[in-house]
């Protein structure tokens, strides 16, 4: 088993900051919205690497820590789990958690020395408990430990979010050898027709066709972020059956990527620098974002999206935000194609009866 001697490269960097933006922002959406939380970091490591800097299981102690007086006051008991396999790395993770004085009263802190696949039966009756939410972070080496059959249970349990690395290049690679064809992902001759910098955006593609053919899979976020580490491409996958899951992991990721909210190099050889105007004066756009303009303009025109709410899920499944979508409707309405001036378009609206978007009398003469 390889050892966390070395220092984390900027690859697991991203990946690390990822994991921080996201769940920090997810863990107080978790305390507002549901009765308890449950929280498992599968390959968890010692907690930090050769120089110190933290890894996953310190980074998510420290936002409960930096949350327990909201947990405490909204009464919301959260169960964290910290998963190794390794007996050396386990014993460094297990002080590193004991250091961290969470208040029973409210958290349950538990550590674990398992491998992966062996970790369910102590952890599922926290995911399964009615009403509950959950994350688990799957940073696993490779690509296997995340088969098939995990993800389409994971996928199952209700409120579930889960996120989990993926060497892509290494899959790419070794797409011939028996361990990856098991797996029965994606096909040797899908994976030769790609470019290496788009392989994690397929792998993506091949885990959205494990999805359970029932309506729970209809409605599922398969969100991939991509990694250069060194010169091979990785990346991170984001699952959730909630809109407001996936808006939360889209946020942190156009954080990240302030570009395309999709990876941590020019993955759509955009080429902008930030502040580059175009030949005609504007600033550059990135292929993705006009891309998705273009489409959800179409869509409205042509009367396939015919709802602020169908407007809002067709923006986050795209990838995009809903401060995105957002400058399409106000682009329409100064084109004098929309009746009404669209302020919002944001997931609270899902709760409410479907708003028509008003197409005007000029719309329909163009
Ligand atoms: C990529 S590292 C995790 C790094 C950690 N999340 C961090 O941020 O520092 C993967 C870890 O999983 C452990 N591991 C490897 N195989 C495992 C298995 N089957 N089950 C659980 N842990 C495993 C390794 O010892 C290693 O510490």
């Amino acid at each position: 088993m390889k050892e966390h001697h070395e220092r984390f490269d900027k690859g697991t960097l991203t990946k690390l900051s990822l994991l921080r933006r996201y769940f920090g922002a997810a863990f107080n959406i978790f305390l507002n919205r549901f009765p308890r939380i449950t929280i498992v970091d599968c390959f968890a490591g010692p907690g930090s690497d050769r120089e110190g800097q933290p890894g996953s299981p310190k980074i998510l102690l420290d936002i409960l820590q930096a949350s327990q007086e909201a947990a405490f006051q909204k009464r919301v008991p959260v169960v964290a789990v910290f998963n190794e396999a390794n007996s050396k790395k386990y014993q460094k993770l297990k002080i590193l958690v004991e250091s961290f004085h969470l208040p029973k009263s409210c958290f349950q802190v538990e550590t674990r020395n398992k491998p992966f696949a062996e970790l369910a039966p102590g952890v599922n009756s926290y995911l399964k408990e009615k009403g509950g939410a959950s994350f688990l972070f799957i940073d696993q080496f490779g690509v296997k430990e995340v088969t098939r059959v995990i993800f389409q249970k994971l996928v199952e349990i209700q409120a579930c979010d889960f996120m989990f690395f993926v060497s892509s290049f290494h899959y790419r690679r070794f797409i011939k050898h028996s361990t990856f064809q098991e797996l029965g992902l994606l096909t040797s001759e899908e994976v030769e027709d790609i470019k290496p910098q788009h392989v994690h955006r397929k792998m993506a593609e091949g885990y959205r066709r494990w999805l359970p053919k029932t309506s729970r899979g209809s409605r599922y976020y398969v969100i991939p972020f991509s990694i250069k580490k060194n010169s091979s491409i990785h990346g991170l996958v984001f699952c959730s059956g909630d809109p407001m899951g996936a808006e939360t992991f889209l946020k942190a990721a156009w954080k990240e990527d302030p570009e395309t909210g999709e990876a941590n190099y020019d993955i759509d050889n955009d080429q902008i620098r930030e502040g580059q105007l175009t030949l005609f004066g504007g600033m550059q756009k990135p292929k993705k974002l006009d891309m998705f303009e273009q489409e959800l303009k179409d869509r409205i025109l042509n009367g396939e999206i015919k709802t602020l709410q169908e407007a809002y899920l067709f923006t986050i499944e795209t990838g995009c935000l809903p401060k995105h979508g957002k400058q399409v409707f106000t682009s329409l309405f100064e084109m004098g194609k929309l009746a009404d001036r669209i302020t919002q378009i944001e997931y609270g609206l899902l709760k409410e009866k479907p708003i028509p978007i008003r197409l005007t009398e000029k719309h329909v003469k163009d």
